[in-house]
């Protein structure tokens, strides 16, 4: 069945025309990237406060670059229903992961605001400007410093550049010393909502625009550099070698059979750098990255840790010194039984069957969990692609996306506190 009404179309319409806004800010022209602390992140940022300002917030940027706005309710200063996603994205990018849950809450403020509407709670609304972790692979660098959980430590990672994220904090004019400023109290916040694109096929095959999540997926990555020697391309015998390239190709594709025999469990190696990198020279040293993930947070430790001796045992047997780093680990997260239901009895009144689905993916309701209570509407996205330029929602579902998340918020029912809804 499908229910799209008036509002839902227009606020349909204004939301893909502004994804199309925000997709046109990226680094380089023919491909959509926007990373943290670039010139793109203060572009964006300027053009998502605008939108705030308009929908009858006040907004501002955050002491780690985050946008927040706040609509108030029918008295000020109440807790708030805190709504949000990021706009940062991975390279070569999709326009819908991140930025369709930050511009549809901004417009379902903006049309309370149109109907001159307050609620007895506020609402805030969180553009989050670091969840994809693509610039210093340390990834909900946003949700992380609103949460008051930034590892102060990642401040001394670099950036491929060599540039260290205190750098270049400073350049983009935040204080690395101030980023304790970006955290709030759970006192503030009355729950999380995140819409976002599912980034799979389950709706889709189930005939579904929309879904409730049930829990957010932990994740390990890690950075693992193999030092070996360098050396002639011509001249150095082939069993003498100390490849560092080809150990890591060998550990590579060792993860990855690892991943395939084990139901549950992901493994990528997306990012590899060989050096000199030159093509009459013997690799001498090879840095590469791995995402594990499961919905089993044991399962995924016991995992991560087969993959290092792994790792250790290949480069022991090709003469490489390994070295491995965790850049970020997240545990498995779920969603509130409470908002699930109320994200459901939306989704029902909306018109469409219920289906509850788990999330793969990370996102900032990860983070925003050691906060206050959170839930995700999932969006269908067409054949399940996501992190690719072909990803693609139909505009009758960001309609029924924006109609389902207002719905949720102008019934919104605090939990009651102290007891359970
Ligand atoms: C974010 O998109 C992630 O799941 O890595
Ligand atoms: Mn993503
Ligand atoms: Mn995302």
């Amino acid at each position: 069945m499908t229910s799209t009404t008036a509002i839902g179309a227009a606020l349909g319409k204004e939301i893909a025309e502004r994804i199309d806004l925000l997709a046109g800010i990226s680094e380089s022209a023919d491909q959509l990237t926007r990373v943290f602390l670039s010139s793109e992140h203060r572009a964006a940022a300027e053009l998502i406060q605008s939108w705030m300002e308009a929908a009858g917030m006040a907004a501002r940027m955050d002491a780690i670059g985050n946008v927040i706005g706040r609509y108030e309710a029918d008295t000020p200063k109440l807790p708030a229903l805190l709504l949000g996603s990021h706009f940062d994205s991975v390279r070569n990018a999709g326009k819908w992961d991140g930025p369709l849950g930050v511009i549809t809450a901004i417009a379902c403020v903006a049309d309370l605001n149109r109907r001159r509407k307050r609620l007895p709670f506020a609402i805030e609304v969180a553009a989050f400007a670091d969840e994809e972790g693509v610039r210093f692979a340390s990834t909900l660098l946003g949700s992380r410093a609103v949460a008051g959980t930034f590892d102060e430590s990642v401040l001394a990672t670099r950036d491929r550049d060599g540039v260290t994220m205190r750098e270049a904090l400073e350049r983009f004019g935040l204080d690395p010393t101030h980023i304790g400023a970006a955290a709030r109290a759970p006192s503030e916040f009355l729950a999380y909502l995140e819409l976002h694109i599912e980034q799979g096929p389950v709706l889709e095959a189930e005939g579904l625009p929309v879904g409730v999540v049930t829990a957010i997926s932990g994740a390990t990555r890690l950075s693992v550099t193999l030092d070996g020697m360098a050396g002639h391309a011509g001249t150095v015998p082939m069993a003498m070698r100390r490849d560092a390239l080809a150990g890591a190709a060998e550990c590579i594709v060792a993860i990855e059979q690892q991943c395939k025999n084990d139901i549950g469990l992901f493994g990528t190696v997306g990012s590899i750098r060989a050096d000199p990198g030159a093509t009459n020279v013997i690799p001498g040293r090879c840095a590469f990255t791995v995402d594990m993930r499961c919905a089993s947070d044991q399962h995924r430790r016991l995992a991560v840790t087969s993959a290092v001796r792994t790792i250790e045992r290949i480069a022991k047997m090709r003469g490489l010194s390994p070295q491995v780093d965790i850049t970020h680990e997240s545990r498995t997260v779920p969603c509130a039984d409470w908002l699930q239901a109320q994200i459901s009895a939306a989704i029902e009144r909306q018109g469409h069957r219920t289906l509850a689905l788990p999330s793969g993916a990370g996102h900032d309701g990860a983070a925003i969990a050691d906060l206050t209570d959170i839930a995700m509407i999932f969006i269908r996205c067409r054949g399940g692609v996501s992190h690719h330029p072909d990803e693609h929602v139909t505009p009758q579902d960001v309609a029924t996306g924006a109609q389902v998340l207002l719905d949720v918020i102008e019934n919104f029912a605090p939990k009651a506190r102290g007891g359970v809804q």
